[in-house]
């Protein structure tokens, strides 16, 4: 698979076979990851990784604000990356200061963990593994059911597995010439 066809091959995947990626692939997977660019290369991104069926329904239960489209996606899947960012380092030139050095500040830190986190999908999918990003979620209770360190964050959910039946079809883009402009003097 070239890397044109991974990009407009990737699609959400929510519904997934009853078996498990195993945690070696899962590392391969990572492993491709974590060459995503990053600000100053600070590589703030990481990658907790759930498998456990207990684990999976507590975040289903309190991790997706009872958003039930995403309740039922996690029940369904084998695995769950919750992806993360160490806080308070994107955005700066020096480490020892607290000062941005633009005016985004630490917003950042978020795109480092966006890149990272399609960086992982795209990885995936190589490996014919599923993914789905989840934006409705509970920064504050995953970062408790999984315990994460204090000094980062959660970005996102993202549930991976090996997809049922036919491959998601195309979903819709805006047609190019609606979303680029060249500026002439
Ligand atoms: C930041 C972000 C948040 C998203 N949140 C959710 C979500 O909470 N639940 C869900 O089912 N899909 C979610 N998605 C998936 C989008 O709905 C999906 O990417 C979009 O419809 C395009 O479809 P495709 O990924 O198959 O190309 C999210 C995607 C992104 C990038």
């Amino acid at each position: 698979m070239n890397a044109i066809e991974m990009i407009k091959e990737r699609r959400s995947v929510r519904k997934f076979k009853n078996e498990k990626v195993d945690r070696a692939t899962m590392k391969e997977i990572i492993d491709i990851s974590r060459w995503a660019p990053s600000w100053a290369n600070y590589q703030v991104a990481r990658y907790t990784l759930v498998d456990d069926a207990a684990v999976m329904q507590k975040l289903a239960n309190d991790g997706v604000k009872g958003f039930v489209y995403n309740m039922s996606t996690l029940k369904n899947a084998k695995g769950v990356l919750v992806l993360s960012f160490v806080k308070g380092k994107s955005g700066k030139l020096d480490l020892e200061k607290e000062e941005y050095a633009t005016s985004k500040a630490n917003v950042w830190e978020v795109f480092d963990a966006g890149i990272a986190c399609q960086t992982f999908c795209l990885a995936a999918h190589a490996k014919g593994v599923g993914t789905c990003i989840f934006g409705v979620i509970d920064d504050d209770s995953i970062s408790e059911i999984v315990n994460l360190p204090e000094d980062e964050t959660v970005a996102a959910l993202i549930v991976y597995g090996y997809e049922e039946g036919e491959h998601v079809k195309p979903t819709s883009r805006k047609d190019v010439g609606e979303i680029m402009r060249f500026v002439d003097a």
